[in-house]
């Protein structure tokens, strides 16, 4: 049995303001046109970041990226559905997500969006647990460096659940 630490990792305020730190970032080094959101976990963030970009106009596309069959394990196996409906070519894409873990995810969607003929792309995360790589990956954006710890809210899940909680807290052993 797991349960919610009994204080926020990152509070909302805390998410709030490194958002906006992230989006003047973002603008400065990056003119993009397409913000592609690796869903589920990455919707909250985005939907954020995004309008914190307001000003850099932009599309928003998703695509869907899964890897973790239930629990906090990754079934190393990633699956990548939804990018038949987008037509990337010769954009400039942001990608992103909500947390760098094995490096997995996001080194394979990075992978697809190069055969699938974008001209550039750059990745953003809003959490980095480094001691956790596997794959040599690093992202360009990174909200927050976290220690080897699962988190939950703010579109991060445990089976499905406290993704729409406004803060992000750590899951302890009950
Ligand atoms: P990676 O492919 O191992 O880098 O895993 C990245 C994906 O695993 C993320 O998109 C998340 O959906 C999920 N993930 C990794 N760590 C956590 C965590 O601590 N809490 C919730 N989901 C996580
Ligand atoms: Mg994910």
């Amino acid at each position: 049995m797991y349960k919610m630490s009994e204080k926020p990792m990152i509070t909302a305020e805390q998410i709030q303001k490194r958002v906006s730190e992230l989006a003047t970032e973002i603008a400065k080094s990056f003119e993009f046109d397409v913000i592609l959101s690796a869903l589920t976990g990455a919707y909250m963030f985005t939907s954020d970041l995004s309008r914190a970009l307001a000003n850099t106009k932009h599309r928003i596309a998703f695509i869907k990226a899964s890897s973790y069959g239930s629990g906090m394990e990754s079934s190393g196996k990633l699956k990548v559905s939804g990018m038949e409906h987008l037509d990337l070519k010769g954009k400039k894409v942001l990608l992103v997500d909500d947390i760098l873990d094995t490096g997995n995810t996001m080194c394979t969607l990075v992978s697809v969006l190069k055969e699938s003929g974008v001209s550039d792309v750059r990745t953003c995360v809003l959490m980095n647990k480094e001691e956790r790589r596997t794959v040599d990956f690093h992202a360009d954006f990174v909200g927050f460096e976290i220690k080897n710890e699962f988190v939950v809210g703010y579109g991060l899940d445990f089976n499905e659940d406290y993704r729409t909680l406004p803060e992000v807290w750590t899951l302890i052993e009950a």
